[in-house]
């Protein structure tokens, strides 16, 4: 199995994307520390892996990828409980307001939006790079977007803060190059997940108009991100690093 005997820590495993890559992580036979503010959400995901027939080990922690305290802890935790850290997905982030144009979105929005997906991935990767490092190296997978390539009009504040996303990953895959440590992100399209829904049920002309857009004419699975992440988690990408993918069926081609 492709993660057997590798510890991996999912932030935002609770939901959507996260929850899909800790099912498929475990499937692979690989041991995972799950993290998440959505308890409900976490135990389930940690509950659907202990009843499949995995390999893999599970534990789930209510981590704020926002509070310093939290994050450090689990990097601790994965060394303490499992023996390491092998591989880390950050895939904790919100959207925050995506219905409304620069000038009407105010300073909560924007507090709250930069503080999980960009303070929460730097304060993630501080954690998890020493850790990594101390078990031999291993690969870090953010979550982008592909707002985080191209502007997206609504989005203004989510854009930024995946941009800073990838920027954040460039930087750190060229510090720690050498010392075995990848770091990547990818971007997806609008892929189904309860993200993605709350913002449709807000707005089903975007929903539309987002598949219309799409060369594919039709959002994203789960699963299908999910596919590019343990690849990027994996030994099979070894030569990987500083790469933002995109995931769009074509979006982002045109
Ligand atoms: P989701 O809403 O289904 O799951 C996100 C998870 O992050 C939730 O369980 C939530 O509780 C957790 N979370 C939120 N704030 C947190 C915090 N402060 N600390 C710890 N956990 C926190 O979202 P989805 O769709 O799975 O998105 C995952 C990632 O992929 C996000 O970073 C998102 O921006 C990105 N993404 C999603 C796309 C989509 O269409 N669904 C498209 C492009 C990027």
């Amino acid at each position: 199995m492709l993660f057997e005997n590798q510890v991996v820590w999912v932030t935002g495993g609770g939901s959507g994307i996260g929850r899909m890559t800790c099912l498929m992580l475990a499937r692979e036979g690989a041991s995972l520390l799950i993290t998440d503010v959505n308890d409900e959400g976490g135990e389930a995901t940690a509950n659907l892996i202990a009843h499949e027939d995995g390999h893999g080990r599970v534990l789930y922690r209510h981590a704020d990828v926002t509070n310093s305290d939290d994050v450090s802890h689990m990097a601790r935790l994965a060394h303490d409980h499992f023996g390491g850290l092998h591989a880390a997905v950050n895939s904790a982030g919100i959207s925050g307001t995506f219905d409304k144009p620069l000038h009407e979105t105010d300073e909560d929005n924007y507090t709250r939006v930069m503080d999980v997906n960009v303070k929460g991935v730097w304060l993630c990767m501080r954690s998890q790079i020493p850790a990594l490092i101390q078990s031999g190296g291993g690969s870090i997978v953010n979550l982008a977007s592909v707002a985080g390539l191209i502007g997206s009009p609504g989005g203004s504040i989510y854009a930024a803060s995946k941009h800073a996303v990838i920027g954040l990953t460039k930087a750190a895959a060229l510090e720690y190059a050498r010392s075995n440590v990848r770091i990547n992100a990818v971007c997806p399209s609008f892929i189904e997940t309860p993200m993605v829904t709350a913002i449709t049920e807000v707005s089903q002309k975007m929903a539309e108009s987002t598949r219309k857009a799409s060369p594919m004419k039709r959002l994203g699975r789960p699963e299908e991100v999910a596919e590019l992440i343990l690849w990027l988690c994996s030994s099979r990408s070894s030569f990987v690093n500083g790469v933002s993918y995109a995931i769009d069926g074509g979006l982002t081609a045109g």
